[in-house]
């Protein structure tokens, strides 16, 4: 077949399309979390997306790096190891390896490093750069007095405050966490950031992409609009000293969110071994929830421009996972633990339902039904049998050796051009960020696979002895769809699509297939000898 495309169809499909990637290198980050408990949905939620993201891009054929960790100072973190009669260093090692770490695993996320704060590496890359900017002249010495909400580890404004009800009526409380604030009289260290309004402004013009989705680019330009204050970053140690200590005045330590945003730059060798950052900085797409958009989007870039570092190429800002019409959290105790998932539905299931259930970038609601009806459905009725119904075919009409196909009828052809299309929609919706949308083009396919399966009857071709050939074409046409089908689905559900590619193509490793492979008809090679296939997505007993 012709190397730059096809005729299909009546159409001439150029495989340049998606084969032409420009940037060489991906870098993607999720938040890191506060280890002051185990991590719920709303976490894996975040670490699914950056991985899938993450995941597109290695499978395009770029080198693709993602780094998730942990936030492990902090009064919030400091508090609730006291309350757990430990310090501070077991706690977070405890949790960090109890919970955090083994999360990775629990929905299969492909990372190539994790930061800890509380890291050696991390502690002198944070003090570097505070030195830099302290020496530049963009730090200075002042007086805090006002509100910080320890949940939210944040200055807050007045206007930020909500009466408070309950026990706390009376009170003006945090409008998240619907506590108390506390009431700060401190001399301590102050970034420049009013100095930073311009640049953000323009920053925000020349990159329309730099905060996504583009209702959360507005709130963040008419908030920097308003006008911004200078940033307190430092915490004297009277109060406490859970921190990294302020290198040239060590009576202080760093603010949570100076030390914690720092880990995108220093997990890369910042300040150190700059290879990693050189290659890989700027990030391509900074995945966060839209509760720490406004870190991301305005006192992020303001450090690093401070620093003569680039901004990220882009923020994206998601919205909540809510259950029962609220957003989970820990601190509010409606928290599911991933496991419960997992353990009933695996990986894969878990990481199909909450890219394919909700729009990314909207808030949506997670229930036991809807994940259940879908994963009957979609995966197991739509996919699963799928690749069962096809490699048992195969098996049982020409002893499990892929037939070659003859020539293409008007069916065949209609095939062809929606697994291209799938390939191309989903590829471009991966570029913005539409992950949702990206799984709808790819389920095109499945979709329209099973209603070929249906028409052709290859069953009843099969009892014509002279309709040998046609046979041999409907079974190449359905492993050929789920050969694309495996590679643009193995970023969302790897453990299944790498089952199924290893049936039907034994001998090639799947990592080897790029999106635009899976955009160029007719890769599967003739002959092939399959290998039998496991259910895919197994009944679940209900209880
Ligand atoms: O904010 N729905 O950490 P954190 C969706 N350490 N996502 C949710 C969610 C929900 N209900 N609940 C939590 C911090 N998340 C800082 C970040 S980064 C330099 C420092 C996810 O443990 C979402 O990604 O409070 C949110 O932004 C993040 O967890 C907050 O995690
Ligand atoms: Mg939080």
């Amino acid at each position: 077949m012709d190397q730059s495309g096809s005729f299909i169809n009546g159409h001439w499909l150029r495989k340049s399309k998606i084969a032409h990637v420009s940037e060489k290198t991906f870098y993607a980050t999720t938040p890191i979390f506060y280890v002051n408990d185990a991590p719920h949905i709303g976490h894996a939620y975040t670490e699914v997306a950056a991985d899938v993201l993450t995941r597109w891009h290695r499978q395009r054929g770029q080198d693709a790096y993602l780094l998730t960790g942990t936030d492990e100072h902090g009064e919030k973190v400091l508090r609730t190891a006291i309350a757990n009669q430990t310090d501070a260093q077991d706690w977070t090692d405890n949790l960090v390896n109890g919970s955090w770490l083994p999360l990775l695993e629990t929905i299969d996320i492909n990372n190539q490093d994790f930061i800890r704060t509380t890291e050696p590496r991390h502690k002198k890359a944070v003090q570097k750069f505070l030195q830099k900017l302290y020496d530049d002249g963009f730090i200075y010495q002042g007086s805090y007095q006002g509100n910080y909400c320890v949940g939210c580890e944040e200055y807050k404004a007045d206007a930020d405050l909500v009466a408070g009800e309950a026990e706390y009526a009376g009170q003006q409380v945090c409008a998240i966490h619907s506590k108390p604030v506390e009431t700060l009289n401190e001399t301590n260290y102050f970034f420049k950031l009013s100095e930073f309004q311009r640049p953000l402004l323009e920053l925000y013009k020349a990159q329309p992409e730099f905060v996504q989705p583009d209702s959360a680019k507005n709130e963040v330009i008419s908030f920097v609009s308003r006008g911004l204050d200078d940033l307190s970053i430092s915490r004297s140690k009277e109060k406490f000293d859970w921190g990294v200590d302020i290198p040239w005045d060590e009576s202080h330590v760093t603010y949570v969110w100076f030390d914690a945003l720092l880990n995108y730059v220093t997990a890369l060798g910042y300040g150190e071994d700059e290879k990693l950052l050189n290659k890989y900085w700027p990030a391509d797409v900074q995945v966060v929830g839209k509760d720490i958009l406004r870190f991301h989007a305005v006192i992020w870039p303001a450090m690093l421009m401070a620093a003569g570092l680039k901004p990220p190429k882009q923020v994206f800002g998601h919205g909540w996972l809510l259950v029962g019409g609220e957003k989970m959290s820990k601190s509010k105790l409606t928290g599911i633990a991933p496991e419960q998932i997992t353990d009933v539905f695996g990986s894969d299931a878990f990481r199909y339902f909450f890219m394919r259930a909700i729009s990314f970038g909207s808030d949506g609601s997670f229930s036991w039904e809807d994940l259940s009806a879908r994963y009957q459905a979609e995966l197991a009725n739509g996919f699963g049998n799928l690749g069962s119904r096809v490699v048992s075919m195969v098996d049982k009409y020409f002893d499990s050796n892929l037939p070659a196909p003859a020539e293409y009828q008007e069916p065949d052809k209609q095939l062809i051009a929606i697994a291209q299309a799938a390939a191309l929609n989903a590829d471009r919706a991966m570029d913005r960020g539409a992950i949702h949308e990206a799984i709808s083009s790819i389920w095109t396919l499945v979709d329209e696979l099973n209603n070929y399966i249906t028409v052709q009857q290859p069953w009843k071709v099969a009892k014509d002895e002279s309709q040998k050939e046609r046979l041999g074409t409907i079974l190449y046409c359905s492993a050929e769809g789920l050969r694309i089908l495996s590679i643009l689905l193995v970023p969302i559900t790897p453990k299944a699509c790498k089952k199924l590619f290893a049936s039907i193509w034994p001998d090639k490793d799947i990592s080897e297939q790029t999106i635009a492979d899976a955009a160029q008809w007719g890769g599967l090679p003739v002959g092939t000898k399959f290998e039998s296939l496991e259910s895919l997505f197994p009944r679940i007993e209900q209880e």
